[in-house]
């Protein structure tokens, strides 16, 4: 404990304050082979009082430094400062540095992406700069508050395309090597500055407004495979630019699939890079997979405006960056494919991702300190900055109304473009449209871990709700939330902003959350849940709700408020369930159910269990793809199969074996296609389980390669767990992106859980020395702590994070971790055997 204190005390200096730059003119000589860079900056800026220069530099090794001409000298301190001496006054000045720095293979930085093109191995050089890595190729002031234009030069090798934020500017081609310069960029934050050099092909169209949008991606992807991309990143700028009623800033919107990167995505400004498998659809990609590729596109383009055009100061305030663009998201894809119904998907995806984290004691809230640069990476939770953060912005949406939002939005945009700001900077803009005070609301949302839960009490007259935190294995009474209910009756109050409130209603449905769009889960007490449940049971609920009903209450049996079994007896309420978002959450809950009989007698009473309650639907889905299904039905089937897969339903297994060979499991389509591979992981015979391997291993194709990656890790053989998890460090098998999605896999399998667990702790140095630094570092004590299930594997927790708690970036997950994992092996243990009896006595009436 004492090492934490120690590291809080030292905060990480912020160098703003010693110089303001202006414009930086930036040139890069590229030498791939070498794996260096030589580079030459010329930096333009304030000097606003006389402490001494500090600039950002990372491995980086200065040759000369001048400032006005004169030399000066520089001497590197801690936390990447470079201290630039000698008597300088106060006032402008240009600053002028060469130096050198290294291309390494970390995906952070100026890095290599490797690839093949019919048979040869080929490379992509390219950037990586959010949160703090531009300062491992150049000198600058690397936080989000110093904005300055760039005037970016680049040499390298001949024959390649050069792309950076702007268009070129100027291009010069000598015997081996090309130059181009790039037109100056608008004023904007380090983080987003990006360039790619390499051989790519590419589509293009251009917006309403005459933007040029274009997708390149490798030549080992064919080109067909862009054109859904450029249909939906063309739509979204018009969209967004309606929508803010701002325009697209540049005069280009480049989108790059990238071979090998650390983020799914990346929003740098004009040069947006993405995953392969998060910009590449061809005619057989599921439909589960086009969402994600669309959601991906409008949340990078989405920051365009939000975190490029407009941007926050510090990232204490990153929310105003990753919660509004993972909101957008939404927004502009119900505008842009209404049929989706987009909003279903973030019940089930956003909402649950948040509550389920969020209710862990020792989660940061969304707006958190940042003490240290390690800890900028860790920031990014895609529970909290991401899913809490955008479900409260829609939450403040609703409760203002579409039209004041959109207005506030428009103001924010147009009084800070090309500035920063703070959370209080967007309330402003949205209160010059309403009277209501949204700061004032907001706050406790954005600085208080946790949500509340809100308990129905009937009264004589009426009903008393009582708001607390829910939290694993108590109630917390000292936070309180302004929290805004969407009630199903008016005789209910609209806003419950003290602790309890009991109002006269005619003891009726008392449901709190309509459209569930506010940020709480409601727990009803017996008279109140019958009430409730003759609704859900008489069709009256929305698919929304449906969701929500389902969810809040696994999440309430999961933090110890309601018996576990009582969840089996919900789930025979949704034996008539047709909607594919509803029926991931039923899945999503039967895997927790599971983890009650994971390996035991009983688990064979769950899988009959799961076969009564999703048999009926089936049935008249069929196993395979109709012409005449929709979208929805297409992914309604894929759950549902998989579900049953699990539930080792043999006429579906069967059907799905029968002839896999090489050539079928390559041309397989849509959403059936991980159904299939998981048949033959979970169920094919040794040779067909090669063939399954050999394609992953052989495929240029990222979401063949994906699926394949996710159906091996359900694997039931330990001999073929062995060979898997072997492969997990051969760089040339698994590109070191992907090894958080296997290891995933593989905790998620009963079967070869603790082989991952031995897995991660035997190679820890390679993991360490691959992601230290990245934001997936901290998804291994995180994936590992929500997998395991058992008293011994809390031991074997601690035993082995428990002296990495010192480690800034790990801290904070391991702290939680281990307490999601102390309370859930307790629980297990206690809840086991009403579950097991519930799973047994339980029929599902109708069947
Ligand atoms: N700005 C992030 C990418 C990022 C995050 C870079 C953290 C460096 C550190 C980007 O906008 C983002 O949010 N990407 C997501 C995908 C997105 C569609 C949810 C990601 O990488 O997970
Ligand atoms: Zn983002």
């Amino acid at each position: 404990m004492q090492a934490d204190t120690i590291v809080y005390m030292k905060s990480v200096p912020r160098l703003y304050s010693t110089f303001l730059p202006k414009q930086y003119d930036l040139r890069l000589t590229i030498n791939r082979k070498n794996r260096t860079f030589d580079g030459y900056v010329t930096i333009t800026g304030t000097k606003p009082h006389h402490d001494p220069i500090m600039l950002h530099a990372k491995n980086l090794i200065i040759h000369e430094a001048k400032i006005d001409d004169t030399v000066v000298a520089t001497s590197p301190t801690e936390f990447d400062v470079l201290k630039i001496n000698g008597e300088i006054a106060i006032g402008e000045h240009t600053l002028s540095i060469s130096y050198s720095g290294y291309i390494t293979d970390t995906m952070h930085g100026l890095y290599p992406c490797y690839y093949e093109d019919e048979g040869e191995k080929k490379e992509l050089l390219m950037t990586q700069f959010e949160s703090h890595h531009a300062r491992e190729v150049f000198p600058c002031i690397d936080e989000p508050e110093a904005k300055a234009t760039f005037s970016l030069t680049i040499e390298t090798e001949q024959n390649q395309q050069i792309l950076s934020n702007m268009p070129v500017e100027h291009r010069k081609h000598s015997v081996d090597t090309t130059t181009v310069r790039f037109e100056t960029t608008p004023r904007m934050s380090t983080y987003l500055l990006a360039f790619v050099i390499g051989d790519l092909h590419r589509v293009s169209a251009t917006s309403s407004r005459g933007v040029e949008v274009s997708i390149y991606a490798t030549a080992s992807h064919p080109k067909k495979s862009l054109a859904f991309s450029l249909d939906i990143a063309t739509r979204a700028i018009d969209f967004f630019e309606d929508y803010f009623n701002v325009p697209y800033p540049l005069k280009k919107s480049d989108h790059v699939a990238v071979p090998d990167f650390s983020a799914g995505a990346m929003e740098n400004w004009g040069l947006i890079t993405y995953r392969e498998r998060a910009l590449l659809v061809d005619e057989n990609t599921a439909q589960t997979t086009k969402e994600l590729v669309a959601s991906v596109i409008c949340h990078e383009l989405s920051h365009q405006w939000f975190g490029n055009l407009v941007t926050m100061k510090w990232w204490d305030d990153l929310w105003l960056n990753e919660s509004f663009a993972n909101m957008m998201e939404y927004v502009a894809l119900d505008a842009l494919e209404p049929s989706w119904n987009i909003w279903q998907l973030f019940a089930a995806h956003e909402t649950t991702i948040a509550l389920s984290r969020d209710h862990i004691s020792g989660v940061q809230p969304v707006r958190v300190h940042v003490h240290h640069p390690d800890e900028i990476t860790s920031l990014f939770d895609p529970a909290i900055v991401y899913a809490k953060g955008s479900r409260l912005l829609r939450m403040v949406q609703s409760y203002v109304g579409e039209d004041t939002f959109r207005k506030g939005l428009h103001d924010y945009f147009t009084t800070h473009a090309y500035s920063n700001t703070t959370s209080s900077d967007l309330w402003r803009s949205l209160e010059k449209f309403t009277d209501k005070d949204i700061g004032k609301i907001m706050s406790p949302w954005l600085t208080q871990s946790g949500f509340p839960v809100v308990e129905v009490h009937t009264t004589d007259d009426g009903y008393r709700l009582k708001q607390q935190r829910l939290i694993v294995g108590g109630h917390d009474e000292t936070q309180l939330w302004p929290v805004p209910l969407a009630p199903a009756q008016s005789d209910f109050p609209p806003m419950l902003d003290t602790r309890t409130v009991a109002f006269p209603a005619a003891h009726t449905m008392p449901y709190l959350n309509k459209g569930n769009v506010s940020h709480f889960v409601a727990s009803y007490d017996n008279h109140a849940l019958q009430l409730v449940m003759g609704s859900l049971d008489d069709g009256q609920f929305t698919t929304l709700d449906r969701i929500a009903l389902l969810y809040e209450s696994s999440l309430l049996a999961r933090s110890g408020h309601i018996p576990p079994a009582h969840i089996v007896e919900l789930l025979t309420h949704y034996k008539t369930e047709t909607e594919e978002p509803v029926w991931s959450i039923i899945a999503s809950v039967i895997s927790d159910l599971r983890r009650y009989v994971e390996l035991s007698d009983a688990e064979k009473d769950l899988r009959v269990f799961i076969q009564d309650l999703a048999l009926p639907l089936f049935g008249s889905l069929g196993t395979h793809d109709k012409c005449t299904d929709t979208d929805a039905t297409k992914k309604l089937r894929a759950v549902v199969a998989r579900l049953l897969l699990y539930a080792q339903y043999r006429p579906l297994i069967d059907d799905l074996l029968t002839h896999i060979t090489a050539a079928t499991l390559r041309t397989l389509s849509g959403d059936m296609r991980l159904v299939v591979y998981t048949a033959v992981a979970m169920y094919g015979t040794r040779s067909e389980f090669s063939l399954l391997l050999h394609l992953h291993n052989e495929t240029t194709d990222p979401h063949i390669r994906i699926d394949a990656a996710d159906a091996l890790t359900t694997t039931q053989d330990p001999d073929h767990i062995a060979i898997l998890l072997l492969q997990l460090t051969n760089k040339e098998l698994v590109k070191p992106q992907d090894i958080m999605r296997w290891f995933v896999g593989f905790l998620r399998n009963p079967v070869a859980k603790q082989d991952a667990w031995h897995w991660m702790v035997q190679n820890w140095d390679y993991i360490t020395r691959i992601f230290a630094g990245d934001k997936l570092y901290d998804a291994f004590p995180r994936y590992s702590a929500s997998q395991l299930n058992t008293r011994q594997s809390y031991e074997a927790y601690r035993a082995f994070f428990d002296s990495k708690i010192t480690d800034v970036a790990l801290r904070r997950v391991i702290e939680i971790g281990r307490r999601e994992l102390d309370f859930r092996s307790k629980r297990i243990e206690a809840e086991a055997p009403q579950v097991i009896t519930a799973l047994h006595n339980t029929t599902i009436p109708g069947r």
